[in-house]
């Protein structure tokens, strides 16, 4: 293991948390939110560092961080790890712990026990859930126990097997309409803000301008009040095909593919490693060592 420090620490120390209420404050004034996802410390780090206001412990860590096909399997343990290394280093974002699938659906009290562990154990200032109906008292239960939660309709990706596959949603006048309640009942419940994911620009928009609290969308056009990317999309960190609304800020993947090819090829040359990555013993100390070896063979 390295003995590296992990990373550079920030020139200026990061001021305190951002308070909740200033992000009411920001869709007032107009000022877009950025939030990002993160499942580790470094990524949280760097997130803070860039100056996010929200970073999303999401439970897209099912598929980018464990290999699963979809969200669904990821348990609130994992969540909770995961949420606990995220929040050692993001010091001014908000902390957004996702409730994953499994862990709010049975009843309010379920909801608020788990977004009370993903508070308590990892450290989340704030937690998400998805879905309007009946998840509109899971969020008032929650609020009510003093718990901030974001609330998140459109796309759902734990009920994408419902919703017929990872498809826009709100593309007819109904459906639209129905969004624009969802989001009303979910405001009126509560919730501080409203992820919308894959919802037609034109209908974000009046759900936007409808409600008191911010919006923060992903694939749900510029109107919204913030916008959110998970990070492995962000970064290009894996190869093939991205969902329409990403834009790709790098492509790590092809750059750690050809460090690592780079480092494989080294090793089995032996360019690595140099001198420089080794050391030294005094001499005197290399000739003891030598004789007492010669001497052992000697026994
Ligand atoms: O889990 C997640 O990363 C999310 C974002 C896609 C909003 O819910």
């Amino acid at each position: 293991m390295s003995t590296r420090p992990r990373t550079p620490a920030p020139a200026t120390p990061a001021p305190g948390k951002l308070p909740l209420p200033e992000l009411g404050e920001m869709k007032r004034r107009g000022d877009k939110i950025a939030m990002v996802t993160a499942y580790d410390a470094p990524a949280a780090l760097l997130a803070d560092e860039a100056g996010v206001e929200l970073v999303l412990v999401g439970d897209t860590a099912a598929m980018v961080m464990l290999g699963h096909e979809s969200t669904v399997p990821v348990t609130l343990d994992e969540m909770i790890f995961l949420t606990r290394a995220v929040t050692r280093s993001a010091r001014r974002p908000l902390v957004v712990g996702d409730l994953p699938f499994g862990s709010y659906e049975v009843s309010d009290e379920q909801a608020v026990a788990s977004a009370i562990r993903l508070v308590k154990e990892g450290g989340a200032d704030v937690v998400k859930l998805e879905g309007a109906g009946r998840m509109v008292s899971r969020v008032r239960a929650i609020a009510e126990s003093n718990i901030g939660v974001m609330a998140h309709v459109g796309l759902t990706p734990q009920s994408a097997t419902k919703l017929g596959g990872f498809r826009a949603q709100g593309r007819t006048a109904d459906a639209a309409l129905k969004l624009l309640d969802d989001a009303a009942a979910l405001e009126e419940a509560g919730a501080f803000a409203l992820v919308l994911e894959a919802v037609p620009a034109a209908v974000a928009g009046s759900i936007t301008h409808s409600l008191a609290i911010p919006t923060i969308g992903i694939g749900a056009g510029a109107d919204c009040d913030g916008q959110v990317l998970v990070w492995h999309d962000l970064l290009g960190m894996y190869q093939g095909r991205t969902p329409r609304f990403v834009k790709r800020y790098a492509r790590l993947a092809d750059e750690i593919g050809s460090a690592l090819s780079e480092y494989v090829a080294d090793v089995r040359s032996g360019g690595f490693p140099e001198e420089r990555h080794t050391y030294t013993i005094p001499d005197e100390e290399l000739e003891h060592f030598q004789a007492a070896l010669r001497a052992r063979a000697e026994d």
